[in-house]
């Protein structure tokens, strides 16, 4: 192992390209010139992050995700990084504007995100564009997730740490899903559902398993 190669053994990425540069447009020179140590797929290694952006547009799941942020909810960032993960459609904040970001580790810069201030501007919005808006909490008439036929276009909808979905989120929901535990918490934390949420519509239309 060379001396450099050595210094960099721990970091994520790659060092400067070796050898000619592509001249696919796609590719950053400054990102060819001192090495790319972003947290990015091999497969767009040294891209502008433009053209990482519109890749994944391309293939974009129909499934968007959205949470509710009165009281800046700490889960918000983990939540933009799995729907980053998965590549949701759109993530969408519902209630105040501002989040921190920190646990979304940049993923946000990839991932489309909408603020409504209320719900009734967000179940407007969705409703316009034909999503279905489906709650995810545990509500003593929620419909167990696991025995639910996820449609293909709908929003999966979250609550906070504490008081949950609010009441007008719940009356505004098609159905909320409720996600079986065995343990003694009632709940998990808002993150942790919305993975598990969001993975079970990865295996309904990208797997094709049906419940
Ligand atoms: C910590 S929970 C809120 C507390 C919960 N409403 C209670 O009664 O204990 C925060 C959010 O996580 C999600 N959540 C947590 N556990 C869940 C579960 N077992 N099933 C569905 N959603 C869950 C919901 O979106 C909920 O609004």
């Amino acid at each position: 192992m060379r001396e450099d190669d050595a210094a960099h053994a721990h970091e994520v990425g790659v060092g400067p390209w070796e050898g000619q540069w592509p001249t696919d447009e796609r590719y950053d020179p400054e990102l060819l010139r001192d090495g790319d140590r972003r947290n990015v797929l091999d497969e767009f290694r040294y891209w502008r992050h433009d053209a990482i952006v519109a890749e994944l547009d391309t293939r974009r799941h129909p499934f968007q995700v959205a949470i509710e942020n009165w009281q800046h909810d700490l889960n918000i960032g983990t939540v933009v990084r799995t729907a980053n993960a998965f590549n949701a459609a759109m993530v969408h904040i519902v209630g105040k504007r501002r989040w921190n970001r920190r646990g979304a580790m940049v993923t946000d810069k990839y991932q489309h995100v909408m603020h409504h201030p209320t719900v009734e501007d967000f179940v407007t919005w969705a409703h316009g564009e034909g999503l279905r808006v489906l709650g995810v909490d545990i509500f003593p008439d929620s419909v167990p997730l696991e025995r639910y036929e996820l449609p293909e276009r709908c929003v999966l909808v979250f609550g906070q740490e504490g008081p949950g979905l609010s009441e007008e989120m719940r009356a505004a929901s098609e159905a909320t899903l409720s996600i079986a535990q065995y343990g003694s918490t009632r709940s998990i934390n808002a993150a942790s559902a919305a993975a598990v949420a969001m993975h079970a519509w990865i295996r309904r239309w990208e797997f094709g398993q049906r419940v």
